[in-house]
């Protein structure tokens, strides 16, 4: 028997939605997310053809390529001509359906169209279910960096369907769980020692119940941090637990290296940083390489990237303030906090501890 929906309400500075997240959600999008007006779904080219056609009637599909380099205003201008080439209008509700490539592109669209349209967010990676997908923030990349351009964009509803996991491809799979370890090292102990003792081995051919429970845990943790603070003055930088180095490694990599994956290696060098300023036990470092190694996730930073070049990179990353860095480190699983003051040959050294030797 399928598991009733779990709902997780959220309530933001202008109002609230429910984030459902349970199998076969995507046929009922117009009832569950309480739609009248026409909808336009935007939507990859993996994740379209796959299951666009599960969301019954609507105006148009906007397929966008694939990829994190099509996370662009070229992207979005496009999307535009296709919106008003199919007559949609204000009246319309905007459906990001894919990976947070999509959701990002798609929020800012439906920010931005007509001075901003409804929104509803349909994530089918684990990534965009577990993060991207709840607290607003929508964007696009510029060649400078990530992000660097968005807007703050609150869906109406967000419908998590666990049942697309099942075509999500495996290493993508794993690039979300490093979200989900992210999110047990914030503040859910019990969720980080059921992936540390074992009891939780999930991947994309795991029972829709159990992704189900592993999914709404883990967006719960975001939505407690992000309704706590919707803007970011404060608590909500937790969020960014391993992306200071995380973002600076992918974008080395010339995004090779996925998010889910520079996000791993950042945890690892985060707490290898946090173990050097002796904020927390030297043995952390370890349990998080056990538990992220267990999902298939590097924790080794590759060694063609050279520290200072990685480091250089931290900056162009808006997560610094006042053109100081800014890191979030762990004091134990469960309790972590932001740092603004560490010294540059700290954070070379951690790179340089966390790198692959050969
Ligand atoms: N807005 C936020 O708060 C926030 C938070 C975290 C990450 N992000 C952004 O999210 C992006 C990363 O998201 P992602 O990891 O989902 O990347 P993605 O959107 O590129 O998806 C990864 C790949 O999986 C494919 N895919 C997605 N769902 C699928 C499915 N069900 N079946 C088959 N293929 C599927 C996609 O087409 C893509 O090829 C980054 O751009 C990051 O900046 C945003
Ligand atoms: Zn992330």
């Amino acid at each position: 028997m399928k598991a009733e929906p779990t709902c997780l309400p959220v309530t933001h500075p202008t109002g609230r939605y429910d984030v459902l997240v349970g199998a076969d959600l995507l046929p009922q999008l117009a009832e569950f997310a309480q739609l009248r007006g026409p909808i336009a779904v935007i939507t990859d080219s993996h994740v379209g053809p796959l299951h666009a056609s599960r969301l019954g009637d609507v105006a148009c599909v906007v397929t966008m390529p694939a990829g994190e380099q099509h996370k662009t205003l070229a992207t979005v201008h496009a999307i535009y001509d296709e919106l008003l080439a199919a007559g949609i209008d204000r009246q319309a509700t905007v459906v990001a359906l894919g990976g947070g490539v999509v959701g990002d592109v798609a929020g800012f669209v439906a920010a931005t169209f007509m001075r901003g349209v409804d929104f509803v967010q349909c994530p089918t990676s684990l990534l965009a279910m577990v993060d991207a997908s709840v607290g607003g923030k929508t964007g696009v990349d510029l060649p400078q960096g990530k992000n660097l351009v968005g807007a703050f964009k609150q869906p109406t509803a967000v419908l998590a369907d666990v049942s697309t996991l099942q075509t999500l491809p495996a290493e993508e799979f794993a690039a979300g769980m490093a979200e989900v370890v992210k999110h047990g090292l914030i503040s859910n102990p019990d969720l980080f020692g059921k992936l540390e003792s074992g009891d939780w081995q999930l991947n994309r051919e795991s029972s829709l119940s159990e992704l189900q429970t592993l999914v709404a845990t883990a967006i719960e943790v975001k939505r407690n941090v992000v309704q706590e603070d919707p803007f970011e003055h404060g608590r909500r930088a937790t969020l960014n637990l391993g992306h200071t180095f995380g973002h600076a490694v992918e974008q080395v990599s010339g995004y090779r290296v996925r998010h889910g994956e520079g996000v791993a290696m950042g945890l690892v060098a985060a707490a290898n940083l946090a173990a050097r300023l002796e904020y927390c036990d030297p043995a952390l470092q370890g349990r998080i390489e056990a538990v992220l190694q267990a999902q298939s996730l590097p924790i080794r930073i590759p060694a063609a990237y050279e520290p200072a070049a990685i480091y250089q990179a931290m900056f162009s990353d808006k997560k610094k303030a006042g053109g100081k860095l800014r890191f979030i480190l762990p004091r134990d699983v469960g309790d972590v906090f932001i740092e603004k003051d560490v010294a540059e040959a700290d954070v070379l050294a951690a790179i340089t501890a966390v790198q692959a030797t050969n």
